[in-house]
């Protein structure tokens, strides 16, 4: 189906801003924005309740079975798994080792494109991830990469989990992030990594507003060049 208007992909290590700058994207365009990390994390919630651990279940039926018939639905901030709302739990520590783990098996990772690429199949989106452009959308209209300095990153982070309670230390966020980062870009299956035609920004140095504003630049210049579609 030829879609009429864009997909703009967006990926990234953890911590470059991807949330909250696709957030603000899709407001701008009034598109809809489609988180797909927190869908991992919805998997990696739903296995842990089915009592399935990453390193046994690649081959287990009951993860295939999860599988078809687990239900991730957005609502604004909110997420529901199943119909009940885990979005107190999806940003946890333990959480985000979680969705890595099992979002490296075959299995999950096709669900989950199933399914993202159903939610952009007419575009309209702006979706975040890790393989978006390079995977799920890799005829994208829009695809950027967001990368910024390890210790910037990490730095955000540790605000972010400290002002929702957490009291976790700097240094276990900065060596938390390092690990999940390796095992992302190392994975056999739709690593962490730059598409080619990506447009590479990074972060480290600018505000949130700083890099939208970029972006949206970007997309503007596309859309009116007549390569991006049209906008809402
Ligand atoms: O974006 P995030 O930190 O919420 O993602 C959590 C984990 O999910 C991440 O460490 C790897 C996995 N993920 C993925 O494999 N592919 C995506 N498109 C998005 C996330």
């Amino acid at each position: 189906m030829k879609r009429e208007r864009p997909v703009i992909a967006i990926d990234g290590p953890v911590g470059a801003g991807k949330s909250t700058i696709a957030r603000e994207l899709a407001r701008e365009f009034g598109f809809v924005y489609l988180n797909t990390g927190a869908m991992y994390r919805a998997v990696g919630i739903a296995a842990r309740r089915a009592g399935l651990k990453p390193e046994e279940a690649a081959n287990d039926d009951r993860l295939k079975e999860l599988l078809a018939r687990v239900r991730i639905e957005f609502n604004g901030e909110r997420i529901t798994l199943d119909g009940t709302d885990i979005s107190d739990q999806v940003s946890a520590p333990e959480v985000s080792d979680l969705a890595s783990k099992f979002s490296a098996l075959r299995i999950v990772r096709e669900r989950m494109r199933e399914l993202q690429r159903a939610a952009g199949e007419k575009g309209g989106v702006v979706m975040e991830g890790r393989d978006i452009g390079t995977v799920i959308f890799p005829d994208a209209e829009i695809k950027f990469f967001l990368e910024a300095d390890v210790e910037v990153r990490a730095e955000r982070r540790f605000k972010e989990l400290s002002a929702k309670g957490d009291s976790i230390t700097h240094e276990e966020v900065l060596r938390q992030l390092i690990e999940r980062d390796r095992r992302d870009r190392a994975r056999e299956l739709a690593p962490l990594k730059r598409a080619d035609d990506a447009i590479v920004i990074d972060s480290t140095k600018l505000t949130i507003a700083q890099v939208v504003a970029v972006m949206k630049k970007h997309i503007e210049q596309r859309i009116n060049s007549g390569k991006a579609l049209k906008r809402a």
